[in-house]
């Protein structure tokens, strides 16, 4: 069984060094600091179905880095909050906001989105959560909550990048889930705990395809820059981190594991 391997702390700690931005750039043609399998272009799709007007207050769940965070503010002109778990990626983006001239409308915060979130009810114009649902195994307590924070008539976006489509052995499930703790849920249940929560399903689409474009060159642009990752991570972590994007590579590719957006509304009142 393969052992943790830590992808998201210690990148955010190093975030900013030209080695990590070289190889997202080469992973993701154009790098905002994301650390998913969404490129820009995705991105930009995503934030066209919320409808986005400067006088807005998105709520990006896992914010990560905080790059896509930053980047939607300025794409948008609203203001943005950002939650995320660890401590290193919220100091990463919040002193990007700094950096960016960005912090009187983008702020990070520490919290857990499994539990109850530190907002009002209705006090968001849009939800933003990309490849993250995987980590939150009370899927249906999170819509609640969402639904609870969400503005009447107002959208969220998510995707979850681990929907079981097709045979998958123990092996294969341990090694993507290397990086943390994982829920893996079948087609449909995703669309049962929507409705369940009270909200409503707009759209669904399959976006594996970037999935697997991005691992594949993740996986790639890592190889190039071996030498230079081995003195950040280590040879445990490096080749960790190889055989966990060859995995994701390995199960989209082959269309075992699927990436599906969800767009789901709260009713107006
Ligand atoms: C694949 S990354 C995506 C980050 C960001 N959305 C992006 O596109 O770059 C998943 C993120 O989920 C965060 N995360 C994991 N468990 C979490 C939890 N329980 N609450 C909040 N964030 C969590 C991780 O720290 C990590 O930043």
């Amino acid at each position: 069984m393969p052992k943790r391997v830590d992808l998201f702390d210690s990148t955010y700690g190093h975030f900013t060094q030209g080695m990590l931005e070289t190889i997202r750039s080469e992973t993701f043609g154009q790098d905002i600091g994301q650390n998913s399998w969404t490129t820009v272009d995705e991105y930009d799709r995503f934030l066209s179905w919320l409808d986005l007007r400067p006088e807005h207050h998105v709520l990006e769940v896992a914010s990560g880095s905080g790059g896509p965070a930053l980047y939607l503010a300025n794409h948008a002109g609203c203001k943005v909050t950002g939650i995320d778990a660890s401590e290193a990626g919220v100091a990463t983006a919040t002193q990007s906001a700094v950096d960016s001239n960005q912090a009187d409308r983008v702020t990070f915060t520490v919290a857990n989105a499994n539990s109850p979130l530190p907002f009002d009810d209705d006090s968001f114009d849009a939800i933003l959560c990309i490849d993250s649902m995987n980590h939150f195994p009370d899927r249906l307590k999170v819509f609640q909550e969402w639904r609870r924070i969400l503005r009447p008539g107002r959208c969220a976006v998510f995707t979850d990048p681990v929907v079981i489509s097709g045979p998958v052995t123990n092996d294969e499930l341990a090694l993507r889930s290397s990086i943390g703790l994982f829920l893996f849920v079948p087609p449909g249940l995703n669309e049962q705990f929507i409705e369940a929560a009270g909200l409503h399903l707009v759209r669904q689409e399959d976006v594996t395809a970037n999935a697997a474009m991005v691992s594949g060159r993740w996986h790639e642009a890592r190889k190039r820059h071996k030498d230079a990752l081995l003195k950040i991570e280590g040879e445990e972590r490096f080749e960790g981190l190889q055989q966990f994007f060859a995995a994701v590579y390995r199960l989209t590719a082959e269309r075992r594991l699927s990436r599906i957006v969800y767009l789901v509304e709260k009713a107006r009142r």
